[in-house]
């Protein structure tokens, strides 16, 4: 089924979304190694990579179903924050973000009869799940800490332990 033009510009939209998720990520890892908090840095990073990988299901999908694909700017993310917590907690927000925007895009797919797309974006809907869970721990883990440095140590040294197989190949 050919698709939707508006449903496409959506999904472009999307990709840049997703990427720019990604550069921002990347510039919470920056943050991270500037204070030699390695295990955050390195969370932020599998992040960043995650988040690109996401741009990428989209864009096999239209390529895949010979949709034109276009790649937007993306601007340039900060790598200074005022804590750890405030970085977290932006994190958290762009993924509330995101959260909006896919279910946007979900309810555009049904509303096209595009079931196609509704089937990639099923997987995009359960993912935002997971990552909403995961940085709304991180920050309430962040708030128990409060000011002890030895409490972010030590979640500092938890989070290290995060590595690439525990995330899907493409997830
Ligand atoms: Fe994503
Ligand atoms: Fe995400």
């Amino acid at each position: 089924m050919s698709m939707d033009a508006n449903l496409v510009s959506a999904l472009n939209a999307q990709i840049r979304g997703e990427f720019a998720a990604s550069y921002v990520y990347l510039g919470m890892s920056a943050y991270f190694e500037s204070l030699d908090l390695k295990g955050f840095a390195g969370w932020m990073r599998a992040q960043s990579q995650e988040e690109w990988a996401h741009g990428m299901r989209i864009f096999d999908h239209l390529a895949a179903r010979d949709a034109p694909i276009s790649l937007a700017e993306l601007s340039s993310p900060t790598t200074d924050y005022y804590d750890p917590k405030s970085a977290v907690a932006a994190a958290l927000a762009q993924e509330q973000d995101t959260t909006r925007d896919v279910n946007q895009l979900y309810a555009q797919a049904i509303s096209c009869g595009d079931y196609q797309a509704k089937g990639l974006l099923d997987w995009f809907v359960n993912e935002q799940t997971e990552e909403e869970d995961s940085l709304r721990t991180l920050l309430s883990q962040l708030t128990i800490a409060g000011d002890s440095g030895a409490a972010l140590l030590i979640l500092d040294r938890e989070l290290s332990e995060r590595d690439a197989s525990d995330d899907e190949p493409m997830g």
